[in-house]
């Protein structure tokens, strides 16, 4: 029997699994087999450098997939803001009826409410879902540190998050960060989440269009393969532990105040971005979550999806056998 929870319902996705926005990662090839293997994918809009571009994407999604699929777009401080009503405007008009938004919605939530798209909006720490619930987001994914990239400023786990979600918000929320099989999914699922959001297990599959060196250092990499850097500029950011990232927390280690334009060079997202491109992986910082330590392999989305939705099923079969109300004999 399918599982039956907000997501399957709401969006009509089979598995109660989604792939979050991921910079670089989170194009039409990647976000149309996800839906393909009957999860619920998102393009990243600003991986495209204009609201026309994503328009595009989109475009070119739609004929890689007829299942349901959304648009990322996310919205942290910064010194050039994009066009975000833009491409929240080319994702309304190209019929795009579920968005993810990270950092602060404000810019962009009033029109997508107006023009009916669910908002499920992605954060780090019960306050910031608290607000974006009061704001009129429809549900929350609430991103643990052991996510990939930006984890927040308190090292709250999944687990911890999952409980206060559970305890505080009205509206439905999925489990982010640390998520990548099926005993995860049902470990969410118990704790009351609608379902769970991954970026590093999606990242490691066929479909994910990086290089398959960056794929293979994924399976090749342990839970402690990762490192948090930019704590000092309070926004700290899981990234894989190679050569630049240990340099950029040598730097940002070294003094009581150090200046981000001594670590902007090693940061680059262009840099990060060759990564990908060339498989080199000291090239630049990329991100990476601690669910690395999980990955044994590199599936097809489809594969992944029906393993993940096997071995969850199997998991809850086998937890509620933990228990009888028979005494042994
Ligand atoms: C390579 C990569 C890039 C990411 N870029 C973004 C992004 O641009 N916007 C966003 O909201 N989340 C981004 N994320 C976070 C994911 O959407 C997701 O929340 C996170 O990966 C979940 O944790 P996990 O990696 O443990 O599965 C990125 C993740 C990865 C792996």
């Amino acid at each position: 029997m399918p599982f039956k929870t907000w997501l399957t319902e709401t969006i009509g996705v089979r598995v109660p699994i989604v792939q979050g926005g991921m910079m670089w990662v989170g194009r039409a090839e990647m976000t149309s087999a996800v839906a393909n293997s009957g999860g619920l994918g998102f393009l990243t809009a600003l991986t495209q450098p204009s609201p026309e571009a994503l328009r595009a994407e989109i475009r070119r999604c739609r004929t890689m997939t007829d299942q349901p699929f959304g648009v990322n777009i996310t919205m942290l401080p910064s010194m050039n803001a994009p066009d975000y009503l833009g491409y929240a405007r080319a994702t309304v008009e190209e019929g795009i009826k579920v968005v993810e938004t990270a950092g602060n919605p404000e810019p962009i939530l009033k029109y997508l409410k107006e023009n009916g798209v669910i908002v499920i909006h992605k954060c780090v720490s019960l306050v910031h879902a608290l607000k974006a619930q009061e704001k009129g987001v429809d549900c929350i994914s609430i991103d643990g540190i052991e996510c990939a990239g930006h984890g927040g400023e308190y090292d709250i786990t999944s687990m911890i998050l999952l409980g206060r979600c559970a305890q505080e918000l009205k509206i439905p929320f999925i489990a982010s960060g640390g998520f990548a099989d099926g005993n995860g999914l049902a470990t969410a699922l118990v704790l009351g989440a609608e379902g769970i959001n991954m970026g590093t297990r999606w990242m490691c599959t066929v479909e994910s269009p990086i290089h398959q060196k960056v794929k293979e250092e994924i399976v090749r990499m342990d839970e402690n393969s990762t490192i948090l850097v930019l704590r000092k500029f309070r926004n700290t950011t899981r990234l894989s532990k190679n050569e630049v990232s240990l340099e950029v927390s040598k730097i940002e280690n070294s003094k009581l105040d150090p200046k981000f334009e001594e670590v902007a060079h090693l940061m680059s997202g262009a840099r990060g971005r060759g990564v990908y491109e060339t498989g080199d992986i000291n090239t630049g910082v990329w991100s990476v979550g601690l669910a690395a330590g999980l990955i044994k392999s590199i599936p097809t989305c489809k594969e992944l999806a029906d393993t993940i939705e096997r071995e969850a099923k199997d998991a809850l079969a086998k937890a509620s056998g933990l228990y009888s109300e028979k005494a042994r004999i």
